[in-house]
């Protein structure tokens, strides 16, 4: 059965961006002319899904009104004939359906899934860590369908990082089936490098069954007190890794959004050429 809903956990405070986060939720921060979270929404989109539960908190409803039809600018716009802003004012409030979750306490990713649960169709489902945004030519979440329509079970994303930081990710150990493609029997939750069963990395992006809310449910907190969604996903009987194609970009901090600003920048169709001549001048 296709599989056509997304969690997206969006109820974390952005602390690396404060105090700009006080009044803006992260996910709303621009690249270019788009906000982060639009990025993954639209790659979801390109891979089928039409489903997003936003898993949110207090301070967070500006992201459900962005995805949100709003009448009142859409007659000014067309009042005024402005009809390509319109045309995009609605290309945006089309683009995927939206209902969000409030997730009460901040007890970790894990738990953040959980909230997600009485939202959901009872079918396997995709979760994204908007933080994480990858260009890729075939959407990573396409590319994790793709392993789990011929694997089943679960998928996450993995890459290869250096070995000192182990220690900030779910690292994944396990016999590679493909050259891209491991069958899980170990997964781990910011291990220090020493203990590291290996240094491919969890990148946001998750195929999961629903099996995996009794085993959130029965998951002590882990790594940072917090009830880590590796230590669940640890407990199920099927897990692929797909070492996914593409550019990432962790713009969960200041350096790595800004990054993914020049990558996307330097590329945009319209603003491409200046902002190349501007990293030039910069250089
Ligand atoms: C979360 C996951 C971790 C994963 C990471 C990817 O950690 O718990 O397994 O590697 O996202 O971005 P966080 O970044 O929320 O600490």
């Amino acid at each position: 059965m296709a599989v056509t809903q997304a969690v997206l956990p969006v109820a974390g405070l952005g602390t690396r961006f404060l105090p700009l986060t006080k009044a803006v939720p992260k996910e709303l921060l621009p690249i270019v002319d788009r906000p982060c979270l639009e990025y993954v929404v639209a790659e979801a989109v390109a891979a089928g899904i039409t489903d997003f539960v936003f898993v949110t908190s207090r301070g967070k409803g500006a992201l459900e009104e962005y995805f949100d039809r709003s009448p009142a600018l859409e007659a000014t716009l067309e009042a005024a004939g402005k009809l390509s802003l319109l045309a995009e004012v609605r290309r945006v409030a089309s683009l995927a359906r939206v209902v969000s979750v409030r997730q009460d306490a901040m007890r970790g990713l894990g738990h953040a899934v959980l909230c997600a649960e009485p939202a959901l169709r009872g079918q396997d489902f995709v979760v994204i860590l908007p933080d994480d945004i990858v260009d890729a030519a075939e959407p990573v979440v396409g590319q994790l369908l793709r392993v789990h329509a011929e694997e089943g079970g679960a998928v996450v994303a993995l890459k290869n990082v250096p070995r000192e930081r182990t220690n900030r990710y779910g690292i994944c150990a396990g016999p590679m089936v493909r050259p891209d493609r491991m069958r899980i029997e170990r997964m781990v939750e910011k291990p220090a490098p020493a203990e590291a069963p290996s240094a491919l990395s969890i990148v946001g992006r998750y195929v999961l069954p629903t099996a995996i809310f009794d085993l959130l449910r029965s998951t002590p907190p882990g790594a940072g007190g917090e009830i880590q969604l590796t230590d669940a996903l640890a407990r199920l009987p099927l897990a692929h890794g797909h070492v996914f194609s593409g550019a990432h970009f962790d713009t969960g901090n200041p350096v790595g959004l800004l990054e993914a600003q020049l990558h996307y920048a330097t590329r945009h169709p319209e603003y491409g050429e200046a902002a190349r001549a501007l990293c030039a001048r910069f250089a």
